[in-house]
């Protein structure tokens, strides 16, 4: 999962039968690449599914006594694990003994730990006293318990085996045609986290402190969860990717801690050797289980004295990235910049929008594609990562309902993805908004920040509602200080007819599959990219920390979540062409959510009293690589 949780408002959920007459259109598409299907299963003419369907066929009921006896339905079944090692055939950059050159010259490099007796030296604006001064606001009532990387040991077989079968009822009309459905053999499937969720160790091998490291320090520890310990994957990061590897997952995204190798943040400061080892084994690791790596540059996590509205952001990042793709690029396929920044700026006290921060991240990120492609001459593929749970009109027959609909859309997606995907300007609901203090992209800076993401990746976690406030969009938007200003929309998860749109989770991310094919057709349609990548998504059952744990790994909601919502992006697919990339389950292991590690979102469920953060699968893990098993062509 993506971010703190600011105004909850803006995050809601899931919900029922589609309602005709979305305000958006299917043009037609030419199909993508990759599909296929069988010449008796036309995708195209699947039928509709009516409520007065007459049955087809009829059967005879013949009661009868017969010899009794027992049928055994249990069958050992194990995990499958990847082929390893992996060996790369096409070398993504060129390697570091190369890139190296195009580093910024002078570079100073530090293997500091913390010593916070250190602060009254004068060693210098990057000594280690000014490194301790940077963490002197912030420490906490929790210490990691031990500080050596585990090496990975086998994963016991008695884990690997598949719970019980899941019962899979005859498919309805509207589904006949899934199963002759396929996914490329090149789609992108895999597990998800990020750094500061999982790694703990905050104030080990010389990271800088990040912005969030504030959140559980001392003394406001009953505030929020802090990350000083979380899963210990800093320590159990082998373990941890040998695991997927056991169960046959063949990517993991993960993110990379910008003040692990960037200590002080800023461009020009030294380099945090230990950092650098760190990624580069995780990566290797990686590679040497079968797995390919995905990596974030920021998930959140910048550093303490470069939030995004800081004017030395987009130099900070572009610094920060200089290091981390030189190093990394070669194995690296597949890069995110930025996770979620479109919900990213709010001031987390007032809930105030820093204006400043969107054409910084802007050009942060687009600076930073424009390096990898044409200095450092990278062959992967990048992208920017954006929060969106689709708004659906409440009232679909109510055009103010459309409108505030389609404005909160703009108002996430449209304010980064309009120059990114269409070289447009911000949209202009936004910008016809009182207390929107945006100037107005240069054709310049909107020629350069334009295409500069090879593929849309989001968070499509669920859909909710949207409709106007009281006092109509119009009104609400020409004042500033009307309590809905700038969005002017109200969001919901409860439909016009008072039912909940789907099953409630603990947050917002409610089980709502009914619109997985509009949330994909949007940003397919709207922003026409050359592909859609389900960067996150995910489902936290609903208070599931109170349960034991045997209960917590029988997570059958979780389990029906990434069911439900993967056939839908199977029909998207294939009867709305889109051109659907790959899909990364949010996420590997319960995690620290920012706030809780109440909330959990995990396929893996981590024992935080044991001393040894001990991994146990759930069921929904099995589930989910099974899925794919049966839906990706061989
Ligand atoms: C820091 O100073 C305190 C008080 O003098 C001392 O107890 C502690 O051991 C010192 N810590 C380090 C890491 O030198
Ligand atoms: C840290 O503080 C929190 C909140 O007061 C408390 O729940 C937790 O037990 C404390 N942890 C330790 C190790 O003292
Ligand atoms: C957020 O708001 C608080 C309270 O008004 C203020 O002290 C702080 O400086 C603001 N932060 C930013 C980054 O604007
Ligand atoms: C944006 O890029 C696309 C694709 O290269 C191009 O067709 C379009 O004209 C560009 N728009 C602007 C404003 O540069
Ligand atoms: C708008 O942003 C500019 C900087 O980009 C700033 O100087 C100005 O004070 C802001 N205006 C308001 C009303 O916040
Ligand atoms: C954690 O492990 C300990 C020791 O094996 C066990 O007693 C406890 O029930 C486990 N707790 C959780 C929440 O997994």
């Amino acid at each position: 999962m993506a971010q703190l949780i600011v105004l909850s408002a803006i995050y809601f959920s899931a919900a029922l039968a589609s309602p005709p007459g979305y305000g958006w259109s299917h043009s037609s598409h030419t199909w993508p690449q990759g599909g296929q299907w069988n010449s008796h299963c036309s995708p195209v003419s699947a039928p509709e599914p009516t409520a007065t369907s007459p049955a087809t066929c009829s059967a005879t009921r013949t009661a009868s006594y017969r010899p009794w006896s027992y049928t055994v339905e249990t069958t050992l079944r194990y995990a499958t694990a990847l082929p390893s090692p992996l060996t790369l055939t096409t070398a993504y950059a060129p390697p570091y003994s190369q890139a190296s050159t195009l580093l910024p010259t002078g570079l100073t490099t530090t293997s500091y730990s913390l010593n916070r007796n250190a602060t009254t030296s004068n060693d210098g604006q990057y000594g280690q006293s000014a490194y301790a001064a940077l963490w002197a606001a912030i420490s906490y009532n929790t210490s990691v318990p031990f500080t050596t990387t585990a090496s990975a040991t086998p994963v016991a077989s008695n884990e690997l085996v598949y719970p019980p079968a899941l019962y899979t009822p005859c498919p309805s009309s509207a589904d006949a045609c899934i199963s002759c459905y396929k996914l490329p053999k090149d789609f992108v499937w895999g597990v998800a986290g990020s750094a500061f969720q999982i790694e703990g160790g905050l104030q080990e091998d010389g990271r800088g402190p990040g912005a969030l490291d504030v959140n559980g320090a001392l003394p406001n520890t009953d505030d929020l969860a802090n990350g000083e310990v979380a899963n210990m994957n800093y320590y159990l990061y082998k373990q941890d990717i040998a695991r997927l590897a056991a169960l046959g997952l063949p990517y993991y995204s993960f993110s990379i801690s910008w003040t692990r190798i960037v200590p002080f943040g800023t461009a020009g400061s030294p380099i945090n050797k230990a950092g650098l080892d760190h990624y580069d084994d995780v990566i290797n690791t990686c590679l040497q289980y079968g797995i390919k790596p995905i990596v974030t540059l920021v998930h959140v996590d910048l550093p303490f004295a470069i939030p995004y509205q800081n004017p030395e952001f987009p130099d900070a990042l572009l610094y920060y990235a200089k290091q981390v793709m030189t190093h990394y690029g070669d194995r690296v396929e597949y890069w995110a910049t930025l996770n979620e920044p479109n919900i990213g700026y709010q001031n987390y006290t007032t809930g105030a929008y820093i204006w400043d921060a969107v054409p910084n991240v802007l050009n942060g990120h687009a600076q930073v594609y424009h390096w990898y492609k044409e200095v450092l001459k990278g062959t992967g593929q990048i992208t920017i990562k954006f929060a969106n749970n689709l708004a659906v009109p409440l009232d679909s027959t109510n055009p103010d309902d459309t409108r505030a609909a389609l404005r909160y859309q703009d108002f996430i997606l449209g304010i980064m993805g309009n120059p990114i995907f269409l070289g447009t300007q911000y949209p202009s609901e936004v910008m016809s908004t009182a207390g929107v203090n945006l100037t107005a992209l240069t054709a310049s800076e909107l020629a350069y920040i334009n295409g500069t993401s090879d593929f849309w990746s989001f968070d499509p976690y669920t859909a909710g509602f949207a409709t106007s406030p009281p006092n109509g969009i119009d009104a609400c938007a020409a004042n500033i200080r009307d309590p809905n200003n700038p969005y002017c929309v109200i969001n919901t998860n409860v439909q016009k007819d008072g039912w909940l749109n789907g099953q409630a989770s603990f947050a917002y991310a409610y089980i709502a599959p009914q619109y997985v094919r509009q949330q994909l057709g949007y940003v397919w349609d709207v922003y026409k990219p050359k592909g859609v990548l389900i960067a996150e998504f995910g489902f936290n059952p609903y208070m599931e920390f109170t349960k034991t744990v045997e209960a917590q790994l029988y997570d059958l909601e979780r389990t029906y979540y990434y069911q439900a919502f993967l056939r839908e992006t199977l029909k998207s697919i294939y009867e709305d062409g889109v051109n659907v990339i790959g899909a990364l389950g949010w996420s590997f292991a319960d995690n620290d959510e920012f706030t809780s590690y109440d909330q959990q979102y995990g396929l893996q469920h981590v024992n935080r009293t044991n001393g040894l953060f001990t991994r146990s699968f759930k069921r929904s893990i099995f589930d989910f690589v099974d899925f794919f098993h049966e839906f990706v062509e061989k």
